[in-house]
């Protein structure tokens, strides 16, 4: 991802601002438990001085490394095993010297090795489509907080099932959705009237993709098509950088809210095509919601749009009455 040098200087200011306040918490357990538990200083310096030791004997004797080395880990194992159970027999959990981290992958320091951690790549993608909005939305529209209560029990004739239980069925799917998220590859169409929680759904799978590791993009599709143009038509100095629109090809998921609402013309059909089928073919899901039924689809987009998503995705129609309306009352 292409981001301005700032953005990106600021991204690893804020790793650095982690670490360190990592550090000096840690540092301040210690304080507190050597003053405490004044044995496990004993411990703790026990190990200090044993690597310093075996790195001294293999620097003069190299070729007992690595038994030396396996010696070291044994003895190390041993003494923070005596550690943890000296912080239990005093009331303190036995990670409580450990440092707790936001991301375990990378330590919080944004790398793999060379390789930039998915917690990093997360953050470039919120930088770059300032979509640090959703992350305040989703602390409010989750899985956890999502309601059946605006869902009438009554059966609607035309489908032979109650709102309650149909939205209790996709719920249960979307849920699926995320939990074989790695093993299944699979796509999902949310349609329906407005105010039925399509929105509010999409938000629930991102939450929960996003606390997993995964890279998701939320645009509506305005803000997508802008994003097409702006890169096709806008001249150096506005241009939306290759990167960014990669990432809109290749993130693990791609959610396009409200589909149906952006200008329609010849070069956001094409588009449209592009970016599901490239989707589709490097097996990186994507989810989609829409006011428009499936009758809509085939007024509103080309046959072979209408045929990738219908063959592809999975429909699910949420039915009921306005829940914004609901909560007015
Ligand atoms: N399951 C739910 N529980 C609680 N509030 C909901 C739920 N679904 C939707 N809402 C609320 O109802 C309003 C409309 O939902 P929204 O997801 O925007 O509908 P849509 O995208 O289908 O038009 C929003 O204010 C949203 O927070
Ligand atoms: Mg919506
Ligand atoms: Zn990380």
């Amino acid at each position: 991802m292409d981001l301005k040098r700032s953005q990106y200087k600021l991204i690893m200011q804020n790793y650095e601002k982690k670490q360190l306040n990592i550090k000096h918490e840690i540092n301040k357990k210690k304080t507190e438990i050597y003053k405490r538990i004044p044995l496990i200083k004993v411990l703790d310096d026990e190990i200090a001085s044993n690597s310093v030791n075996t790195t001294y004997y293999i620097i003069e004797h190299p070729d007992e490394a690595k038994e030396k080395l396996e010696q070291l880990q044994e003895s190390n194992f041993m003494l923070s095993g005596k550690k943890i159970r000296l912080l239990l027999d005093n009331g303190y959990p036995e990670d409580y010297l450990q440092p707790k981290y936001d991301c375990n992958l990378c330590k919080d320091t944004g790398y793999i090795g060379n390789e930039k951690c998915i917690c990093l790549k997360q953050a470039m993608i919120d930088a770059a489509y300032e979509q640090s909005n959703i992350k305040n939305i989703i602390k409010d529209e989750n899985f956890s907080t999502f309601s059946f209560d605006y869902y009438s029990n009554s059966i609607d004739s035309r489908f032979n099932l109650s709102p309650l239980e149909n939205i209790r069925i996709i719920y249960g799917k979307c849920k699926k959705f995320v939990n074989n998220f790695d093993t299944d590859f699979t796509n999902i169409i949310l349609f329906g009237q407005a105010g039925l929680g399509k929105t509010f759904l999409c938000n629930c799978i991102a939450k929960a993709l996003l606390d997993r590791s995964h890279t998701v993009i939320y645009l509506t599709s305005f803000q997508l098509f802008k994003l097409f143009e702006d890169y096709k038509f806008n001249n150096d100095n506005d241009k939306v950088p290759e990167e960014q629109i990669e990432s809109i090809f290749d993130c693990d998921l791609l959610i396009i809210d409200d589909l149906g609402t952006e200008f329609n013309n010849r070069f956001t059909g094409v588009e449209l095509f592009n970016c599901l089928n490239t989707r589709l073919l490097n097996k990186k899901s994507t989810l989609i919601s829409t006011n428009l039924s499936p009758n809509d689809w085939s007024k509103q987009y080309s046959d072979r749009i209408v045929s990738r998503i219908f063959g592809n995705y999975e429909p699910l129609k949420i039915f009921g009455s306005d829940i914004r309306l609901k909560k007015y009352q």
